[in-house]
């Protein structure tokens, strides 16, 4: 027995409670659809556990919500969100073999130099954290992302162009402890395209040609009460997209230069994220050891992964606790990764297949509504008080298993389309993703040094 939230983006949040159970060996949930109601107050926290209360922890707020610090200026709706997951997704798949080639008659400063996607990929259904920069420390809201290496921010004075943010832009000139970083270190090596005199220069390029382009400094990173010198991050110069108000990105990715790697004396490359089911309400980002919760179910991750993504390793499904039966190569020939920032996850198309059909074929009682967006199983459950669903299962490597809960299993556009919240991928060997929708309420934790990354329920 349970209870569950289930998201509605923007002006419309659905409540959806739930009961669950069994029929034989079949698993169902049965999902309260009348109960719906408006729901665009930030209900606040969960009680949090009190051994993870000792480390710093930052609190992750769906940007789109109601708990967001920033005003949600551009009032996307569910297709355009989902339209832009797909750009995420299709820079992932791009970002996984090839980079850019370089111009070298233009300037400093502009995005035609950018000769490799670092972070590769943007999208919206973003998550944001602030921290502090700077001495004395400026408070700044970054958007969380475990596919990008670089930490940015737009810095003053912002030689070609800077997006409106919430915040005051961060001035280095304002902070005793700034620093550039030198083009002739290791560090500028790892991540510049290029220098301007002695300026290291960076520069991300994403899948919506949204770009941020800038000099590679460092500076104080307070993470209250941690504080963390010289931290490695871009000092943006010309800055354009679909931002929203964020003052720049957190990159959480296994690579060289991300958070993770640079603070690793600190924080051992072990964090951990709980993402909110509803957007009306607050998730947590933890670092270190107390990051490891009791419970938790661990799988290896696999090796040769290729930067700047944490890969993982799918097994298989089940649906109303049957396993699928799908061929274990579908998996390992494609390849996944684990993504903060993809909203709906991507399966290769054969386990796609299979599950929509059994999915179908324990829904037969109910209408089946259009396709939308990226979904073609679909429900009108119009005139319903409650519908029961199967349960839905995911297996990774170790014996890992899933029991998602009825919110990471369906995505609601309104009560007479609400659908399976998976998607194919169109070719067998596109990378998997493991999108944040189905990461919902777990605490999802990245042990890097023992390669793993592991999953406890209920966790926000
Ligand atoms: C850092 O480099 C930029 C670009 O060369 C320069 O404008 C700025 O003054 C430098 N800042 C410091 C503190 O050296
Ligand atoms: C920033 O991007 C928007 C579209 O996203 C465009 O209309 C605008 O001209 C751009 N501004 C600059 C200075 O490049
Ligand atoms: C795990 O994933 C890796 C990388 O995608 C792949 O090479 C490997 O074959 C997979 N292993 C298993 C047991 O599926
Ligand atoms: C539900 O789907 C599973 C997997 O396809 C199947 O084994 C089972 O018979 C279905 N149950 C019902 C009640 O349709
Ligand atoms: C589902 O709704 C029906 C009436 O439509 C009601 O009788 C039944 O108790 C409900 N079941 C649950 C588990 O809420
Ligand atoms: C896998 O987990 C299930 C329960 O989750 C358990 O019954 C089974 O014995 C486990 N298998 C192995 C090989 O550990």
């Amino acid at each position: 027995m349970g209870s569950g939230l289930l998201i509605l983006l923007q002006l419309y949040f659905l409540f959806v409670s739930f009961s669950t159970f069994a029929l034989g060996l079949q698993k169902f949930h049965v999902v309260d659809v009348h109960a719906l109601t408006s729901r665009n107050v930030c209900s606040g926290p969960k009680e949090v556990e009190s051994h993870m209360s000792v480390k710093p922890k930052l609190k992750i707020v769906d940007r789109h919500g109601p708990c967001s610090t920033l005003p949600d200026v551009e009032k996307l709706s569910l297709e355009q969100i989902l339209s832009k997951d797909q750009t995420r997704v299709e820079s992932i798949h791009r970002g996984t073999s090839a980079v850019s080639g370089k111009d070298k008659t233009s300037g400093p400063l502009t995005t035609s130099q950018i000769t490799a996607q670092y972070g590769g990929s943007y999208g919206v259904g973003n998550y944001i954290v602030s921290v502090g920069i700077g001495t004395p420390s400026k408070t700044l809201t970054l958007v969380l992302d475990t596919g990008s290496d670089v930490t940015w921010v737009q810095c003053e004075p912002c030689q070609k162009h800077c997006y409106v943010q919430q915040e005051p832009i961060f001035d280095p000139s304002q902070s005793s402890t700034f620093a550039n970083v030198s083009c002739s270190s290791t560090q500028c090596t790892g991540i510049s395209f290029g220098c301007s005199g002695s300026s290291c220069l960076y520069g991300v390029k994403y899948g919506d040609e949204s770009f941020t382009v800038g000099y590679y400094a460092e500076d104080t990173l307070t993470l209250t009460p941690d504080v963390i010198q010289n931290f490695r991050f871009g000092c943006g110069q010309n800055n354009n997209g679909t931002f929203g108000k964020v003052a720049g990105l957190l990159g959480l990715s296994p690579s060289s230069e991300s958070f993770v790697s640079q603070t690793s004396d600190k924080y051992q490359r072990v964090f951990s994220y709980c993402l909110p089911a509803l957007s009306s309400s607050i998730g947590y980002l933890n670092f270190g050891s107390s990051s490891n919760m009791p419970n938790t179910n661990r799988t290896p991750i696999p090796k040769h992964s290729n930067p700047p993504y944490y890969y993982i390793n799918m097994t298989g499904l089940t649906v109303a606790d049957q396993p699928l039966q799908i061929t274990s190569t579908v998996f390992s020939n494609a390849g996944m990764i684990i993504d903060s920032g993809t909203v709906i996850t991507r399966l290769p198309p054969d386990a796609y297949q299979a599950l929509s059909s059994a999915f179908r074929q324990n829904m037969t009682q109910y209408k089946m509504a259009p396709s939308i967006a990226l979904f073609d199983t679909c429900y009108d459950f119009t005139g319903y008080d409650n519908v029961t669903i199967p349960s839905v299962g995911i297996q990774f490597l170790n014996n890992v298993s899933l029991d998602l809960d009825p919110n990471g299993i369906l995505y609601v556009f309104d009560i007479s389309q609400v659908c399976l919240a998976f998607a194919g991928n169109s070719n067998p060997s596109d990378l998997g993703i493991y999108g944040n929708v189905q990461q919902r309420t777990f605490n999802v934790v990245y042990d890097v040094p023992n390669g793993e990354i592991g999953f406890s329920p209920e966790a926000c």
